[in-house]
């Protein structure tokens, strides 16, 4: 058991072993705007679902996980640190909502980025393939569309089994076909020991999820 701290207040005990754990976490961009206070916990292996209407704060959770803004109040654990926003894709990866790729380098090049420009070759090739981005992976983010940039960006965060894996709304630009194949991909990765955290109200995702988290709109 450890204790953590947001802004000097002791938070309640926390389990270690925990990939990813929230206690009443909160920010309020504004009076009526952000994320209420939530816990939760994501083991590894595990393929948690966070749904909530348009507005809830599902990217913002995932952004206070993600290390890239501060709570308000409550405290986080993500593959067991506080979150920051310059943790290792192999530890925590991220495929956000707005999908935040180079434009000056090609679809492949961004991904391998993400590797430390190391990828495993094998892996890469077959990511590549069953997500359907080896056809356009030479090309540059102006050249091809939001639905392959956002299958790029699944195969960015899992070019590397990450400890934590946090995905916002990974099919909102996919057909059925394309969905079925990033949700078989985020399944793989939590089959490989990944925590999976996705915020999402598209019923393929959340019927393959573990378990799924309501968020009550503000
Ligand atoms: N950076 C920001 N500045 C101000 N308000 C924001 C910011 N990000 C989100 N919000 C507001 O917080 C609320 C929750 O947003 P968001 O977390 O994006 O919800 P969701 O992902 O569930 O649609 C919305 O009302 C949104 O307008
Ligand atoms: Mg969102």
């Amino acid at each position: 058991m450890s204790e953590v701290d947001a802004g000097g207040m002791p938070g309640p005990p926390i389990e270690a072993n925990e990939a990813i754990e929230a206690v009443e976490l909160t920010k309020m961009w504004s009076p009526t705007a952000g994320l209420r206070p939530v816990s939760l916990t994501v083991a590894a292996g595990e393929m948690v679902v966070v749904r909530g209407r348009s507005g809830s704060g599902k990217s913002t959770l995932l952004a206070l996980l993600a290390g890239l803004c501060r709570p308000d109040g409550g405290s986080a654990r993500v593959a067991g640190a506080a979150p920051t926003g310059d943790t290792p894709w192999a530890k925590v990866a991220l495929v956000p909502q707005v999908l935040g790729m180079a434009v000056e380098l090609s679809i492949r090049e961004n991904i391998v980025d993400a590797a430390a420009g190391r990828p495993d070759e094998a892996r890469l090739a077959g990511l590549l393939e069953r997500l359907d981005v080896a056809p356009f992976a030479g090309r540059r983010l102006g050249e091809v569309s939001m639905g392959q940039q956002q299958r790029a960006a699944v195969a960015r965060a899992l070019v590397q089994v990450p400890t934590v894996l946090l995905v916002d709304e990974p099919t909102s630009f996919q057909d059925g076909r394309h969905a079925d194949g990033v949700v078989a991909e985020l399944h793989r990765s939590a089959a490989a020991g990944a925590a999976v955290l996705v915020a999402t109200h598209d019923p393929i995702v959340v019927a393959a999820a573990d378990r799924v988290l309501d968020l009550q709109a503000v």
